[in-house]
């Protein structure tokens, strides 16, 4: 696929965001009419992620997401994403059977748009990670509450509050970047182990729930709208209240149909 014009690429990602005092902003997207908008927000890098799962489909995690879902809204944004960088997220199981297997699944993110892709996991995937970057695929890793483990942790907990807990990831997130992530996230740690990660690996780390003192910041779309209020974490800040205007809407509607005020003669044909 040709690059797009002004898209922003993955080496740029550490030159810009790497100790520059610019801080990155993603945020997750899912399809057509939200990417165009997320871009004209001046946003650089979007996350196909698999908390599509839940916003989307309505399930109670990301666990049941497939390749097909996610390769088919990773095309839904790429077409759209004129300037971003388009990260397409790996679902469960599609990595973690066989570095082989990862592979292939990584690049079919690639084929459908996407410039990069994301994966869960700390020492288990490093193999991962060196296959997919030493055939061209950048990899954008994820460490610390990683939602597809939420039954092995046994709910959505901070991680990293015990000393070796902590200190499993600083060197998690050493061996990544040794492995060719080009960038980190960190989700649900606490802000000051996310600062020390930060200042000992050279590729941006990204946080959610992590404090402030990450290179970049990352929030699911429907949760930063608020338009998706069934759970929301501590760490996120609902930028607005577009269900609750939606919801007014939808009543206003409803009431002007039921009550014959809609439509009008403006909005009829003659
Ligand atoms: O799936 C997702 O949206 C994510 C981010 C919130 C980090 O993994």
């Amino acid at each position: 696929m040709l690059k797009k014009k002004n898209s922003m690429t993955v080496p740029e990602f550490k030159k810009k965001f790497k100790n520059t005092g610019k801080k990155l902003v993603v945020v997750t997207a899912y399809d057509a009419l939200f990417t165009k908008i997320v871009e004209q927000a001046g946003i650089e890098a979007i996350l196909v992620g698999d908390s599509l799962g839940v916003v989307v489909q309505g399930k109670p995690n990301t666990l049941s997401v497939t390749m097909e879902d996610m390769l088919y809204h990773t095309r839904l944004v790429a077409q759209s994403a004129e300037h971003s960088l388009v990260i397409g997220d790996m679902p469960f199981m599609s990595y973690q059977v066989s570095v082989e297997e990862a592979v292939r699944n990584a690049g079919k993110f690639l084929q459908a748009g996407a410039g990069a892709i994301k994966l869960e996991g700390g020492s288990q995937v490093f193999d991962r990670v060196k296959a997919m970057t030493r055939f061209g695929i950048p990899v954008m890793a994820h460490i610390g509450m990683t939602p597809q483990s939420v039954n092995q942790y046994g709910g959505y907990k901070v991680r990293g509050k015990e000393k070796d807990q902590a200190q499993e990831m600083i060197e998690d997130a050493k061996a990544l970047e040794a492995a060719g992530a080009f960038s980190l996230i960190l989700e649900a740690v606490p802000a000051s182990l996310a600062q020390t990660i930060t200042k000992e690996i050279s590729i941006p780390t990204i946080g959610i729930g992590a404090g402030p003192h990450c290179d970049g910041q990352v929030l699911v779309l429907y949760d930063l709208l608020g338009l998706f209020d069934d759970f929301l974490p501590k760490f996120v800040k609902p930028y607005a209240h577009l269900k609750a205007d939606a919801l007014q809407a939808l009543r206003r509607y409803k009431e002007e149909v039921e009550c014959g005020k809609f439509p009008t003669d403006s909005e009829s044909y003659h």
